[in-house]
């Protein structure tokens, strides 16, 4: 194993009916509370109004920011830090999926720091404190929840990109999978897409002597896999976005690849897509990650052979492990395709006109990825495959 230090401050509140535990929460910092939500799916759902209660409840005076993006953008953050200023917020609440929880981290970062908040993102400079701020989890994917990263989108430069610092983990996040039933079947397979992802980022990986961790993320995939037939027969199954709610978090909140340094080029790559494109980040992840492992396939065949035997149960008898990593690799992308991911970037009416700029986006360094260290050439070819 690599070494690592592990502190994960958020504090996870989880399970049905939680969400009157803002009262006890939010008034450790303070009464004047920006709520951050998106388009208004927490209006039809219901969850706005009982927050809305809760917080009369412990006489808040609540700002409110609306409209966050899919893919989040520069000027709502902006909007957000202008709020924070002028009415002298305490705390931020933000209620909805990976975006507004992003926002509201590069607004909690953003409401501390003097100059632009993209210094922070471009990582010209370095948030030292932020608002504190919690989350109310609407949709299982990205483990922004319990996790100190936040992606955001400068849509006039056409950059999207991830940065992070320990100032913006969540003080606390609540899971109540029942506010995940509302979420429509596309969302859900982009949702499934993102937390398989996460997992395998994690999976290729060089560190040395990670066997238990190995077998973590081999059971998050599987268990992930079991149950996603289940939700998408039935989005209402509480049972199953119960578990698929556990799951998106433990992808990615530090757990699964303690001392495990995964390779991450796939992500680097959709956002390149992304920021050109304003495509869901699972739908490009479904198309590309197959790709990258299939490009690369003379350093990640090892892996994909575990992959295939313990997750994907191709038989080895007979095969060689080139054989057994290619049908591991065939049923991932069958499995992706059967639940309704998107499997070509025609499917977006992606052509080939943008894949040097999509490229040299991916690779703001000389190579991009971990474990493999692809240059821009191949992030072109990766890209040029998933057309
Ligand atoms: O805006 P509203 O009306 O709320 O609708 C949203 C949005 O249209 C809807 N939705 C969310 N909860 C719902 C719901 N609809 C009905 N019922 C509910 N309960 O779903 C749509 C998508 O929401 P979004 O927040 O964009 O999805 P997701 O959680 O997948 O977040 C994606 C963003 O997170 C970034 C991605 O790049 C992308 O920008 N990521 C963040 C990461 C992180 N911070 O750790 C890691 C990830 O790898 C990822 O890059
Ligand atoms: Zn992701």
């Amino acid at each position: 194993m690599d070494n690592f230090t592990f502190h994960n401050p958020t504090k996870l509140i989880f399970g049905k009916d939680t969400l009157s535990s803002i009262k006890e929460e939010i008034p450790r910092f303070g009464k004047r509370v920006l709520l951050v939500y998106g388009g208004g799916s927490i209006k039809r759902n219901g969850i706005y109004e009982r927050t809305l209660r809760y917080l009369a409840d412990i006489g808040a005076e609540v700002t409110e920011l609306s409209g966050i993006e899919p893919n989040p953008r520069l000027s709502s953050v902006h909007k957000g830090v202008e709020l924070c200023h002028k009415h002298n917020i305490n705390f931020i609440l933000a209620i909805g999926g990976g975006s507004v929880i992003d926002a509201t981290k590069a607004i909690a970062a953003g409401s501390h720091y003097d100059g632009d908040v993209w210094d922070i993102i471009t990582k010209k400079a370095e948030a030292k404190s932020a608002l504190p701020f919690g989350t109310v989890l609407t949709l299982a994917a990205t483990g922004s929840e319990m996790n100190p990263g936040s992606v955001i989108t400068n849509w006039e430069t056409k950059e999207k990109i991830g940065w992070g610092a320990p100032c913006v983990y969540p003080q606390f996040s609540i899971l109540d999978p029942t506010h995940t039933i509302s979420v429509p079947k596309n969302q859900t397979i982009y949702g499934i897409v993102d937390m398989m992802s996460h997992a395998l980022e994690h999976y290729f990986s060089a560190s040395p002597n990670t066997p238990y961790n190995e077998r973590m993320v081999e059971s998050l995939l599987k268990t992930v896999m079991e149950i996603s037939p289940t939700i998408l027969a039935d989005l209402e199954n509480y049972e199953a976005r119960e578990t698929l709610l556990f799951c998106g978090t433990m992808a990615l909140n530090g757990v699964i690849n303690q001392g495990m340094n995964g390779d991450w080029a796939t992500h680097g790559i959709e956002h390149a897509v992304s920021a050109v494109y304003d495509i869901p980040h699972g739908g490009g992840l479904a198309i590309i990650f197959p790709n990258w492992i299939r490009f690369n396939l003379d350093k990640t065949a090892p892996k994909m052979k575990q992959l295939a035997i313990r997750v994907f149960d191709v038989d080895p008898a007979d095969k060689s492990d080139r054989e057994i990593a290619e049908e591991g690799l065939e049923r991932l992308r069958a499995f992706w395709k059967e639940i309704g991911a998107p499997s070509r970037l025609a499917d977006y009416n992606i052509d080939d006109s943008q894949l040097e700029i999509m490229a040299q986006k991916a690779t703001p360094s000389e190579t991009v990825g971990r474990f493999v260290k692809c240059t821009q050439a191949d992030v072109k070819e990766i890209l040029r495959m998933s057309l």
